[in-house]
């Protein structure tokens, strides 16, 4: 049988729209009090983004036959979290963005404050979503798995990764401390959820469990040598963020470490082994598979 790519756009767009549909269930409504506040949550977390983490999520729950519907629960709790560090990650303090998805960034059509409190807010609902829906059989699984998401926001995951990044500003850094910083900035959630998408279905053994886990670290670290390359390859325009702001802020990045070229062909390395983890999975692996070309190949 012959796959296309149109095959894997019509499964993508599906499943996007099914994130988006359970990201408005779960966010409250702009009309609750506070109403600023969560307007402020639904301009970040409705109607934008590669949903690249759901996407996974779904992707991964295929290889252990999950239900759909414990996997979107699952996915939107990831992208909750990522929806909450690109906030904190724009803000002045931070990255200081204006741009964001193609919209002003959360505080700049709102203010400071809101921003940092619907990062706060968005994270608080990503954990109650775990942990208020059913998503295993086990409830020691679904606990392992609020654990895993909680593990992976926090200061030895994202939040560490963002503080090694922000601490490196200027500074020249080494490939394997490159390479921690990106594990953690963005690696760490990428894992979350391609784990937590496997979860919901049937256990895989330890051998299993241990490919799926390399597939995800390749993964996240190409995401982000691919983010390092776009930022200097692709305009405004097409990334919906502002393009050139890593080298304009002095980031080391792969691209400022290794130069476009090197980046490019180690994506395309990680791209290699993130496949190769994947030997023996079988149609169950497609769209992991087609995930990883996307995360590679994408132009924005
Ligand atoms: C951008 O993530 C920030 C990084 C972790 C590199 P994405 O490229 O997934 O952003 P959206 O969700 O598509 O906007
Ligand atoms: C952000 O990395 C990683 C996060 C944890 C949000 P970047 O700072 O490179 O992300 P962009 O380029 O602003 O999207
Ligand atoms: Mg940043
Ligand atoms: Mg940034
Ligand atoms: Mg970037």
């Amino acid at each position: 049988m012959t796959i296309t790519t149109t095959d894997f756009q019509r499964w993508a767009s599906a499943h996007q729209q099914r994130i988006e549909v359970q990201l408005k269930a779960a966010l409250p409504s702009a009309e609750l009090a506070p109403q600023r506040l969560h307007q402020a949550m639904r301009y970040v977390a409705l109607g934008g983004g590669k949903r690249v983490r759901p996407l996974l999520a779904f992707a991964a729950g295929e290889v252990t036959r999950a239900d759909v519907g414990r996997v979107a629960i699952a996915g939107a709790a990831v992208e909750l979290i990522h929806a909450y560090s690109l906030v904190h990650d724009d803000l002045p303090c931070m990255d200081d963005d204006v741009l964001r998805r193609g919209k002003p960034t959360c505080h700049v059509e709102f203010d400071e404050a809101i921003a940092l409190l619907a990062g706060d807010a968005l994270q608080s609902l990503a954990i109650q979503l775990l942990a208020e829906h059913r998503l295993a059989d086990d409830p020691s699984a679904q606990l392992e798995m609020v654990r895993l998401l909680a593990a992976a926001a926090g200061s030895r995951g994202m939040a560490g990764g963002q503080a090694i990044d922000l601490a490196a500003v200027g500074v020249t850094l080494s490939l394997p401390e490159l390479e921690f910083m990106h594990i953690h900035k963005t690696g760490a959630l990428i894992r979350a959820a391609t784990l937590l998408g496997a979860r919901c279905g049937a256990a895989l053994d330890a051998a299993e469990l241990e490919q799926l886990d390399r597939f995800s670290k390749c993964i996240g670290l190409a995401f982000q040598v691919v983010d390092d390359v776009l930022d200097t390859d692709a305009t405004t325009a097409t990334l919906g963020k502002t393009a050139g702001k890593d080298a304009r802020h002095n980031k080391p990045t792969y691209v400022s470490v290794l130069g476009v070229a090197d980046a490019k062909k180690l994506a395309g390395e990680l791209r290699g082994d993130a496949l190769d983890a994947l030997d023996g999975f079988g149609e169950r692996a497609l769209r992991l598979r087609q995930l990883a070309d996307f995360i590679v190949l994408r132009k924005f």
